[in-house]
């Protein structure tokens, strides 16, 4: 598919979705939005892909919704059109692992989107914000909820109440982040723990997703009920068959998706 603001590839069992639109910083306008939904939707109907990547440029993950397109609006048309969804929430909608793999500028809804992935993968040229304060509003896309159960009260709250920007340590250290590496290395980086949640079941990538998720949602009790039925139902799988088969028999699991 031709695209104008992203750029997809396929390697191997890994989908990669790169955000294109350097001179705005990679500013999610409207047609980028559509884009990224369109793209994932055709990752996550192919069989092929395993796992998807979202990434940005050296500059910028992306520096957040686009202001430009913004400033204009009134709240009868935000409110209508249901601003901030239908196109945005493609990336929580994924059922297969998503990994953000972040340098740059993390702002406003860039930060909003990498926090919808699975995890973030940070080069240590990071820097993550809400900004949203700076600019009268507050954010949009889930900042003020994903970064408090990421980071907790205390480091969600100075963060969004004043705007500044956190590197790629501090993010770490706050839970934002799961590892670091050097801004040369990234995407290599990105792609070795892409490759090997590909090599394993994509059954059981997609129930450890969802089970994980389920955290979030649900008590304790509750979680772990849907956790051993979710386990339960792994045994189901080929795939469960085969790699305990494949660790008795001393031999490398293929797992075939079934
Ligand atoms: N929207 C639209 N355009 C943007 C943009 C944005 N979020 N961020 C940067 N750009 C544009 C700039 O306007 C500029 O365009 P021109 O060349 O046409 O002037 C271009 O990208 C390069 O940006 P700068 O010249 O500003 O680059 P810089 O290196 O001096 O500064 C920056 C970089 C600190 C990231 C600065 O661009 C900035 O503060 N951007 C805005 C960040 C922000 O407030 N994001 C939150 C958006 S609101 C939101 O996301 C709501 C939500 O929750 C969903």
């Amino acid at each position: 598919m031709d695209f104008e603001n992203i750029i997809t590839e396929k390697k191997g069992a890994v989908g990669v979705l790169t955000f294109n639109r350097p001179h705005a910083l990679n500013a999610f306008c409207a047609a980028l939005m559509d884009e990224v939904t369109a793209a994932l939707d055709g990752f996550e109907n192919d069989d092929a892909v395993r796992v998807i990547v979202v990434t940005g440029g050296e500059k910028a993950f992306a520096a957040g919704a686009d202001i430009k397109e913004m400033a204009e609006k009134n709240f009868p048309e935000v409110y209508k059109e249901d601003f901030i969804t239908r196109n945005w929430e493609s990336v929580a909608r994924c059922r297969k692992p998503v990994i953000a793999a972040v340098a740059g500028y993390c702002l406003g809804g860039g930060n909003e989107l990498a926090m919808m992935c699975d995890f973030i993968l940070a080069a240590d040229t990071a820097k993550f914000s809400q900004p949203e304060i700076t600019i009268g509003t507050l954010p949009g896309a889930g900042g003020t909820q994903r970064l408090t159960r990421l980071a907790g009260k205390s480091k969600a709250m100075e963060l969004c109440l004043t705007g500044r920007m956190m590197d790629a340590v501090e993010a770490e250290r706050a839970g934002l982040v799961a590892r670091v590496f050097p801004a040369a290395e990234l995407m290599a980086e990105t792609m070795k723990i892409a490759e090997k949640i590909a090599s394993f079941s994509p059954l059981a990538a997609m129930m450890v997703k969802e089970s994980v998720n389920r955290a979030y949602e649900t008590t304790l009790a509750e979680g772990l009920r849907f956790e051993r039925r979710l386990f339960h139902a792994s045994f189901a799988t080929e795939d469960r068959k085969e790699g305990m088969e494949a660790f008795v028999g001393k031999r490398k699991a293929l797992f075939k998706g079934r």
